[in-house]
């Protein structure tokens, strides 16, 4: 089911399908300009010159979109592919891009005032949830905060065929616990404050929150 690395190994953006497909499957299976509007404007809080990072970018829209908002940006993402179909988008060289993984952030304690983890946290093991989650706040100012955007209990039948749909493609292992609805619990247990879920929506491929929590 992984995709395989020099070192390591990881769920690629589009799960078993062709990466290909990526981009087009958000758009048009996930209400993306909806998502990805709420989410800019969490994070951003209509401020200029924030330093965040986007762990697990993919291909990189969310990041280019954040740092169009006026944000000093990071991508951080473990596929050379995905990076590259990323650095390949209008408004790529306003994002710096970084290979690297979520449980071992290449970026110094205390260095940004945002973390976002962008449908990123279902495609890692619960050990690697969180360690991910405990690196963010490792890189993340005393006031920073983090803004995940995940899966969370389907809440109805229709929402929970739609989720069977997304394990089918990610697999049901890593995806699992987002379904039960577990993220707050991950990220009280790896030390964040004030978890909120900011907003909710319903897509193709299951019921979507966006949760931000604080440092504690
Ligand atoms: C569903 S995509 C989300 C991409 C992007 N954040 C978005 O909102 O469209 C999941 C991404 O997580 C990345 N990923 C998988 N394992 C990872 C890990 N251990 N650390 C960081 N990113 C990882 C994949 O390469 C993929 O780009």
């Amino acid at each position: 089911m992984g995709e395989s690395t020099a070192a390591r190994d990881f769920l690629p953006a589009a799960g078993r399908a062709p990466l290909g497909l990526y981009d087009l499957a958000v758009a048009a299976g996930m209400r993306e300009r909806t998502f990805r509007r709420s989410l800019v404007a969490q994070v951003l809080e209509g401020r200029q010159g924030l330093d965040v990072v986007d762990v697990g970018c993919g291909t990189g829209t969310l990041a280019i979109a954040l740092a169009a908002g006026g944000a000093r940006v990071t991508g951080i993402d473990p596929d050379p592919r995905a990076l590259a179909r990323a650095g390949a988008k209008p408004g790529s060289p306003a994002v710096e891009w970084l290979k690297g993984h979520a449980d071992a952030i290449p970026l110094a304690d205390a260095s940004v005032d945002r973390v976002v983890l962008s449908l990123v946290l279902h495609h890692l093991s619960e050990a690697d949830k969180h360690v991910a989650l405990v690196e963010a706040a490792r890189v993340l100012r005393s006031d920073g905060v983090i803004h995940v955007a995940e899966w969370t209990k389907p809440g109805d039948p229709l929402m929970a065929l739609a989720f069977r749909g997304l394990q089918l493609v990610d697999g049901a292992a890593t995806t699992a616990s987002m379904g039960r609805g577990e993220l707050p619990g991950m990220l009280a247990q790896a030390g964040f404050t004030a978890i909120v879920e900011r907003d909710r929506l319903r897509t193709t491929f299951g019921r979507l929150a966006l949760v931000c929590a604080r440092c504690a």
